[in-house]
């Protein structure tokens, strides 16, 4: 009895390799076995433009170990042409007996599915929930347009980022601040804005960098422009709405220039606002065991009074993780 849900799995570890370097393409990992049983290659999309995860499998074996076997894919392989030919071709010329798929692909035009019946190929589904959730920010991009979000908050105990004369050197731990300098490179761009360039003069390295700045305040010798390529948000470049930059126009704007994945690093304006306005996928929160006790200190996320609890923002934790004396909860927005 083969173990689908085994190599289903091995197939989402291999898609993750990709994290970071495929935008705007999904993340996509693949496992083959031969007709016995046992696996003889793996595969994943590693860059965008170069061979989908199918491809990098199956040019890495002989046809004889390919016929009769089973492939299995956390997205349904593309039958059109793009930047390569279609998978679903190679997989029925390298006689391929049963193909196992985490998720169908969102584009419509993609029906690898009955090409693969109609050619004599068994096709199984499995793990689709969890295939779903590792592409959720190629989910959004097909589907809204807009980049996926994700806040970087760093907060004591009684949720605060800064004390209030802007001070927020350091509330956590080293560990916790390298694990904030890995994970930039899971996203397209950073996000942050004036306030947080004013009161910490950030480098925050990467490629590409967006700073929010109605009002061209911020410093051009400031550390944060010495490196990357920058956008700076400003009025005059921006939709205003309400006396501020307009949020969702911006990340329509960005999209538009080809990012998909923004980490967002700021103080309690910037992130209140894009949770009010429902533009925050996800929250990557790091609590310090401390207490800031001090009521005019920064909060994670400032907003207008509410009356009701009900009137809550809510979320699901999908993982804790304790780095050195800090814990990481990471958090997606519930969408009902
Ligand atoms: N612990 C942490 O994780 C962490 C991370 C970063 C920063 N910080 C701290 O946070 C403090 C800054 O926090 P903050 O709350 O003052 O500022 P913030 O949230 O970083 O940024 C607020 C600014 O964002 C801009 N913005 C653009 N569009 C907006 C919109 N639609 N709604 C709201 N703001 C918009 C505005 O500047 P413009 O008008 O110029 O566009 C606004 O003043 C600093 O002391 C910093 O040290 C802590």
């Amino acid at each position: 009895m083969i173990d689908d849900e085994k190599y289903m799995r091995m197939c989402f570890a291999l898609a993750k390799q990709g994290l970071g370097n495929v935008s705007p393409n999904p993340l996509v990992g693949c496992v083959v076995l031969d007709k016995e049983g046992d696996i003889v290659s793996k595969g994943y999309h590693s860059k965008y433009g170069e061979n989908h995860a199918e491809r990098d499998a199956l040019m890495r074996v002989k046809y004889d170990d390919t016929v009769g076997g089973t492939l299995y894919v956390n997205l349904e392989p593309c039958s059109h042409y793009g930047k390569t030919p279609p998978c679903a071709d190679l997989i029925i010329e390298r006689g391929i007996a049963r193909v196992v798929i985490g998720m169908r692909d969102i584009n419509p035009l993609v029906d690898s599915v009955s090409k693969f019946k109609e050619a004599g190929i068994k096709v199984d589904f499995v793990l689709e929930e969890e295939a779903k959730f590792l592409n959720r920010a190629f989910i959004k991009n097909m589907t809204q347009k807009l980049p996926y979000v994700v806040i970087k908050t760093a907060c004591t105990m009684d949720g605060k980022v800064a004390v209030n004369s802007g001070d927020s050197k350091w509330i956590t731990s080293p560990e916790s601040r390298a694990e904030v300098r890995r994970m930039r490179n899971e996203f397209d761009c950073i996000m942050t804005s004036s306030n947080t360039v004013i009161a910490d003069n950030p480098s925050m390295k990467h490629r590409f960098k967006c700073v929010l700045d109605k009002d061209l305040k911020t410093d051009k010798d400031a550390q944060i422009y010495q490196q990357g390529k920058i956008y700076i948000a400003s009025k005059e470049n921006t939709t205003i709405k309400d006396g501020q930059l307009d949020l969702k126009s911006l990340l329509l704007d960005l999209y538009s220039k080809g990012i998909c994945s923004i980490f967002v690093e700021c103080g309690g304006t910037l992130a209140g606002a894009l949770v009010r306005d429902g533009l925050a996928d996800e929250v990557y929160q790091f609590i310090a065991p401390k207490i800031m006790n001090d009521n005019s200190a920064i909060s994670c996320f400032n907003g207008d009074k509410i009356g009701r609890i009900s009137l809550c923002r809510n979320f699901d934790i999908y993982k804790v993780k304790q780095i050195g004396p800090d814990v990481l909860i990471k958090y997606k927005r519930k969408t009902n």
